[in-house]
């Protein structure tokens, strides 16, 4: 385990998620506001071989497996970012597999991950980039004590239109 929320365990991902990992991923509402589109095992088998020889802390991302304690079923995901350039800065990611949305998971995920990053690093500041449409994570972030700093029009390039983009964050020290 890296780090728990009352009800979930945030630890390695291992071969033993792949089918649960792809099911996710390849979800089309999960992946409505994110990077990919449809998802193989293929991709499941090296984004997990990718993590295996990394540690939370390195430079770029790491990804943590969500675990829910109650029947240690796989949960989702979520992946903190530090900045190779300075690692003083972070950004977060996460999703949550679609039978266990409204459950206040991705909220308990994304409070414990901040407080574990500030915790055990050296970070002045977390951030994460949201597509303002995407109403849940939105409020996910407010919940989990992050402040709403910026909203770009039409500043990214997502899917053959231009999408708008939000920049949530929050400071070690308030
Ligand atoms: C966004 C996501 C992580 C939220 O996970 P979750 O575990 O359902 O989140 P929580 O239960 O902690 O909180 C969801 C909040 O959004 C609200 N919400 C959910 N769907 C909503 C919608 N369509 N419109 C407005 N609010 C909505 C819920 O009511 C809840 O707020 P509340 O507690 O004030 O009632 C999940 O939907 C997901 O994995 N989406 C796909 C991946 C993704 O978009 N990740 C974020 C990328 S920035």
């Amino acid at each position: 385990m890296i780090f728990e929320t009352p009800r979930l365990v945030a630890r390695h991902f291992g071969p033993r998620d792949l089918a649960a990992f792809v099911a996710m991923r390849d979800d089309p509402e999960v992946a409505r506001y994110q990077s990919w589109q449809g998802f193989t095992e293929e991709d499941g088998r090296s984004f997990i071989a990718s993590l295996a020889s990394m540690q939370p802390g390195d430079p770029g991302w790491f990804q943590f497996a969500l675990e829910e304690k109650a029947c240690g079923q796989f949960a989702g995901d979520c992946g903190l970012f530090i900045d190779p350039t300075d690692a003083r800065l972070g950004r977060i990611g996460y999703s949550i597999t679609r039978p266990f949305w409204n459950r206040g998971f991705a909220t308990e995920a994304v409070a414990a991950l901040a407080g574990y990053a500030f915790t055990r690093f050296d970070l002045h500041r977390i951030t994460a980039s949201v597509d303002p449409r995407n109403t849940a994570s939105c409020r996910v972030l407010e919940k989990a004590g992050f402040l709403k700093e910026a909203h770009f029009r039409r500043s990214e390039w997502f899917r053959g239109a231009w999408a708008d983009d939000a920049v949530y964050a929050r400071l070690r020290d308030g």
